[in-house]
């Protein structure tokens, strides 16, 4: 499984519900990068996305406990097995683990690559994922040249990891 997500300098991900920013490269890279493979996302994610639906040409698996929750375009999973049972005929480089940060920490084990946008500022956040410079089973495979978008500095960094869980 491959985890995608953009960060700032503290691992930020998000504030109320949203994304920090919206860096159309970045954008284009997660479209690339997650078209015709499946995403499992949190709830809070899915209902964050345009009009409130799965991105098209996408297969979307939403993870919530809601009982009747009904999730436009996407199959819903209300526990982490379900989820692993719903993906167990695709390959694990054709599922994408797409946020937020309840479902990075939940899946991180079975990942295997992260495609992580590194944004040079602090932003006032509410939401984190783990920082994987600090986890010694992540490690950096390749790195971007710099990459501005009006006074930001970005850069795309891949990351591996041995020994993922199986599912
Ligand atoms: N920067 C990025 O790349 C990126 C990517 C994705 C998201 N984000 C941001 O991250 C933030 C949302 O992250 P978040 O961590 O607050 O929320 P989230 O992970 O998107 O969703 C959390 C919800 O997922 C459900 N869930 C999680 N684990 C579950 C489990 N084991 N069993 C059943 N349900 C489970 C629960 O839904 P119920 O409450 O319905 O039970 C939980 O409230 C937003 O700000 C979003 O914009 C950023």
């Amino acid at each position: 499984m491959i985890i995608i997500a953009a960060v700032d300098r503290n691992w930020a991900i998000g504030k109320n519900n949203g994304l920090l920013v919206a860096i159309p490269e970045d954008q284009k890279l997660f479209r690339m990068e997650t078209e015709g493979k499946t995403l499992i996302m949190g709830r809070k994610t899915f209902e964050s996305l345009p009009g409130g639906m799965a991105l098209p040409l996408r297969r979307t698996i939403v993870l919530t406990s809601k009982e009747d929750y009904e999730a436009r375009g996407a199959e819903v999973a209300h526990s982490v097995e379900e989820v692993l049972d719903l993906i167990s005929m695709t390959p694990t480089d054709q599922v994408v683990v797409a946020g937020g940060a309840s479902i990075y920490r939940t899946f991180a084990e079975y990942c295997d690559e992260a495609h992580i946008t590194k944004i040079d500022f602090e932003y006032d956040a509410d939401t984190y994922m783990q920082n994987l410079d600090e986890d010694p089973e992540w490690s950096v495979t390749q790195v971007s040249d710099e990459k501005t978008y009006f006074n930001l500095i970005y850069e795309f960094v891949h990351y591996e990891r041995k020994n993922a869980k199986k599912y």
